[in-house]
């Protein structure tokens, strides 16, 4: 996959080292968190992105990236390709920072990258979505994902509420 891509909205870059401060500026926030998995941290501190950061630039490139919006980090989104049974699929996911909400902006991102890893050669791409998450369902059909299924009260939510889980996914080729 490329390094950089360049959306109408957004552009997506590597994470730099320097990057720990300016994500927990903006996914420090419960609303960001809400129905991310608990591997997003709430609250999301500085020693949370380092951890983070660690991680994310660290094995093959072109798996994780900032959204960068007006050369301000404003998000994150990635793959993490499956292996051995799974191989050639991966799990997709992004978020953005709350004061980014609402202008197509995770839509952009999403399209720009699932374009960029069916193009590269993963044949899959998954995404599980809290069912209440409207908007993130939403971003993934304007992607071209499709529903496959409700995994029902699959999560519980940040209260302990339980919720059903919505898989999409985007195949290169589809059958
Ligand atoms: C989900 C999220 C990424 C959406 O980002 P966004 O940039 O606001 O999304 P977009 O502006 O591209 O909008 C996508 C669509 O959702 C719709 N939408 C946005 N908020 C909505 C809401 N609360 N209810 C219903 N639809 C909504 C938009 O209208 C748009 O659809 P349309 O073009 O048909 O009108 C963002 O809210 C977020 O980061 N949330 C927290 C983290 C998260 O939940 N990540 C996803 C985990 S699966």
């Amino acid at each position: 996959m490329t390094s950089v891509l360049d959306g109408r909205s957004c552009r997506l870059r590597p994470y730099r080292p320097d990057d720990a401060a300016a994500i927990c500026a903006v996914a420090d926030d419960f609303m960001v968190a809400r129905w991310m998995t608990r591997a997003f941290p709430h609250p999301y501190t500085e020693a949370d992105a380092r951890r983070w950061l660690a991680h994310a630039t660290t094995g093959a490139r072109g798996r994780f990236f900032a959204i960068e919006v007006d050369g301000v980090l404003a998000g994150g989104i990635g793959v993490e390709p499956f292996s051995g049974e799974r191989s050639g699929g991966g799990a997709f996911g992004y978020w953005l920072g709350r004061a980014y909400w609402g202008r197509g902006i995770a839509t952009d991102a999403a399209r720009l990258l699932s374009d960029s890893a069916l193009r590269s050669g993963l044949r899959r791409l998954e995404a599980r979505v809290f069912a209440p998450n409207v908007a993130s369902a939403r971003v993934l059909e304007k992607c071209g994902f499709e529903l496959e299924g409700r995994l029902r009260a699959y999560y519980l939510d940040r209260d302990d509420n339980l919720c059903d889980a919505l898989q999409f996914a985007r195949l290169s080729v589809l059958k």
